[in-house]
C-alpha cells in the first residue's frame, strides 16, 4: 500500500507539473483528490489493513494529500499569473498613439450672413416668418398686385410645376401670407428669409436659386422715413457705421413709391472700382411702401394703416461682406473655399 501511495504521488506530481491550463489542472485535482479519486480510494481501503498499521498509513495518506494540495495550489497560481500575463500582452493598448481626429465643421458663409441679418432685425423687434418654396401663382404674383398677363411678371421668369403652382421667384409672397394670417388691427413686423428660384443665368452675380430676406412692417402712421431709418440702421450694423445709402426711384407692382437701395461700394468706399463698375455704389435691395391695393387684397384698410416692405439678396450681401467676387463659390461646395469662414 505504501508503494501504491508513492506511485500515486509520483504520477500526480508529474501530471500537475505537465498541466498547461486551469481546466486540465482541475481535472487532475478531481482525479487524485476527488470523491472517486485514487487517494480517496486508498483511504477507503484502510479497513483491510492490520489495525496497528492504520495510524501510520493514515498519516502517510494525509501527508501525500497535503503535498498534492500544495502543489496543485502553486500550479494554479502559476497558471493564473501566466494567463494574466498573456492577456496583458495580447490586449495591450498603445496609449501613446495619437487619437482619432474628428473634423469639426462650421456654418456656411451664407448661413453666417443670414444669422447676422436675423440678429439685427430681431434686435429691432422683428420676428421670423416662413413660407413655402413651392408657391401658388396667387401668393407669388396675384396677391402682390401682379395679375395674370401683367408685363412685370417677365422680370421674374419662373419654374412652373402646373399653371397655378411654381417655385417662388421671391420671398414677397410671405408678405401676403403673413397679412392674411394676422389680425388686421394689430401691427406686423416680420422678416422672412428663404430660398427663391428664377429662370436666370448661372454667372458671377446670378444663380437660378438664391436667397432673399423679405421684410414687412405694417402699423399706424408708417412712412417712408421709417423705411429709410430702418434700412439705414440695419445696413450700417451689417457693414459699417459710416455706410451711406442711396434710395433710387424704381418700380415694383406691390409697392408705391418703390426704391432700389444702393450702398457705398464696400470695396473702394465710393471712389469707384471694378466691383461697382466705377460708380462708387452697389445695389443691394428692393423696397417701397406697401401698395394700398396689396393691403386691401389681404384684408387691411389702407386708410387706417400703412407699411413698408423690402427684399434683399443674401448672396449679394455675403459677397460684399467677405469680398467674394463670384457668387457661384457659395454653391460649388469647394472645401478650400468653405474652410476660410
Ligand atoms: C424682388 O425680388 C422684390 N421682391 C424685392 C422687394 C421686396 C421689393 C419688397 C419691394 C418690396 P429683385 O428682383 O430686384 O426684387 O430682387 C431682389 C434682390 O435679389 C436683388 O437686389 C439681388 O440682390 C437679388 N437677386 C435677384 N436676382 C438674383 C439672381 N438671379 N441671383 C442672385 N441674386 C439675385
Ligand atoms: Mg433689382
Amino acid at each position: 500500500m505504501e508503494q501504491q501511495l508513492s506511485q500515486i504521488k509520483q504520477d500526480a506530481i508529474a501530471a500537475i507539473k505537465a498541466a498547461t491550463s486551469l481546466s486540465e489542472l482541475s481535472e487532475q485535482r478531481v482525479k487524485y483528490l476527488g470523491k472517486k479519486g485514487s487517494l480517496t480510494a486508498i483511504l477507503r481501503g484502510m479497513g483491510k489493513l492490520a489495525p496497528e498499521d492504520r495510524p501510520r498509513v493514515g498519516q502517510l495518506v494525509n501527508d501525500v494529500r497535503k503535498e498534492l494540495e500544495t502543489s496543485l495550489d502553486d500550479k494554479q497560481a502559476a497558471l493564473k499569473a501566466n494567463e494574466l500575463a498573456n492577456r496583458l500582452s495580447t490586449e495591450k493598448i498603445d496609449v501613446t498613439l495619437p487619437g482619432r481626429h474628428h473634423e469639426i465643421g462650421h456654418l456656411h458663409p451664407l448661413t453666417l450672413t443670414l444669422n447676422k441679418i436675423k440678429g439685427i432685425f430681431k434686435s429691432m423687434g422683428y420676428s421670423i416668418a416662413e413660407g413655402p418654396q413651392i408657391e401658388t401663382d396667387y401668393f407669388n404674383f396675384e396677391a402682390l398686385n401682379l395679375p395674370k398677363d401683367h408685363p412685370a411678371r417677365d422680370m421674374q421668369d419662373s419654374f412652373y410645376i402646373t399653371e397655378d403652382i411654381l417655385m417662388r421667384t421671391q420671398t414677397s409672397p410671405v408678405q401676403a401670407r403673413t397679412m392674411q394670417a394676422h389680425d388686421p388691427n394689430s401691427p406686423i413686423r416680420i422678416i422672412a428669409p428663404g430660398r427663391v428660384f428664377r429662370r436666370d443665368d448661372y454667372d458671377a452675380t446670378h444663380s437660378p436659386m438664391f436667397t432673399q430676406v423679405e421684410g414687412l412692417c405694417i402699423d399706424k402712421d408708417i412712412s417712408f422715413s421709417d423705411l429709410k431709418g430702418t434700412l439705414t440702421s440695419a445696413m450700417r450694423q451689417l457693414f459699417s457705421d459710416d455706410l451711406e445709402l442711396r434710395f433710387r426711384p424704381s418700380f415694383f407692382p406691390f409697392t408705391e413709391p418703390s426704391a432700389e437701395v444702393d450702398i457705398t461700394c464696400v470695396m473702394c468706399h465710393g471712389k469707384g472700382c471694378r466691383v461697382c463698375k466705377g460708380t462708387g455704389w452697389l445695389e443691394i435691395l428692393g423696397s417701397g411702401m406697401v401698395h394700398p391695393h396689396v393691403l386691401e387684397m389681404s384684408g387691411y384698410d389702407p386708410k387706417k394703416v400703412s407699411g413698408f416692405a423690402f427684399g434683399l439678396g443674401v448672396e449679394r450681401i455675403a459677397m460684399l461682406s467677405y469680398g467674394i467676387e463670384d457668387l457661384r463659390l457659395f454653391f460649388d461646395n469647394d472645401i478650400r473655399f468653405l474652410k476660410q469662414f
